[in-house]
């Protein structure tokens, strides 16, 4: 019998669990395999875990991560629609950045979750995933311009992280989001195109779920003034 989306991703998080391939485990209380919908159409990658993803075993559950649910809020969506990882599996000492030799050692479990997902849209936060898929770019400049590729797109967004320590970038981080339910509905097309179906209806505009499950506060976490 074939194994179901979400008993593929269960086995690859046990191999990470028990991964010892670089140093980056040595240390941590939990990997951080990634998380969401084992049908999810848009992929988030992000950098690293910080101390509670690291605690939880879970990416994006700190104030970076809370940011991460504001934004998705904006779009109608949740971290439920979507598969959440990051690029490094285990939390780097001290919250440095993951070296090249762990963002490499971490590459084959971040490529088979992205095979048994088959999203339609890879989204980067931060440099360290965008170097997956536009190597030497500066993130300043292509934020928020999608590159399609056959039937799916990669879209560069900044870190929340960053976001959080620069105000000045949130309006940048906001509408690029935004743009994400027009890009699934482009990409849907031309998915449709290459398979000669009819072209799919387009994504009502979102109604926002209700706030954050968090502390019921809706707004910008703006009073954060650290990140992960
Ligand atoms: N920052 C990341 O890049 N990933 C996380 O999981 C949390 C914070």
């Amino acid at each position: 019998m074939t194994n179901t989306n979400a008993e593929r991703l269960q086995a690859i998080a046990a191999r990470v669990a028990a991964c010892t391939a670089c140093r980056l485990h040595e240390g941590t209380r939990n990997a951080v395999p990634g998380a969401g919908s084992p049908t999810a159409e848009i992929v988030i990658i992000g950098e690293a875990p910080g101390e509670q993803e690291d605690i939880q075993g879970v990416p994006f559950v700190g104030r970076s991560g809370k940011y991460l649910d504001y934004l998705l809020n904006l779009i109608g969506m949740s971290r439920n629609h979507v598969f959440i990882a990051n690029v490094a599996k285990h939390r780097p000492p001290a919250n440095r950045d993951p070296l090249p030799d762990e963002i490499a050692a971490c590459r084959p479990y971040l490529d088979e979750q992205l095979a048994v997902l088959n999203p339609l849209l890879i989204v980067t936060l931060g440099r360290f995933s965008m170097a997956r898929y536009f190597p030497d770019a500066k993130i300043s400049k292509i934020h928020g311009q999608p590159r399609f590729d056959g039937g799916m797109a990669y879209y560069p967004l900044y870190h929340p992280a960053a976001a959080l320590r620069n105000p000045d970038l949130r309006w940048d981080m906001e509408e690029d989001i935004k743009r994400v339910p027009g890009l699934l509905d482009e990409i849907r097309k031309r998915r449709a195109a290459m398979n000669g179906e009819p072209v799919p209806e387009p994504t009502p505009e979102p109604t926002p779920p209700p706030a954050d499950e968090g502390d019921g506060d809706d707004q910008p976490p703006k009073q954060l003034s650290l990140f992960d």
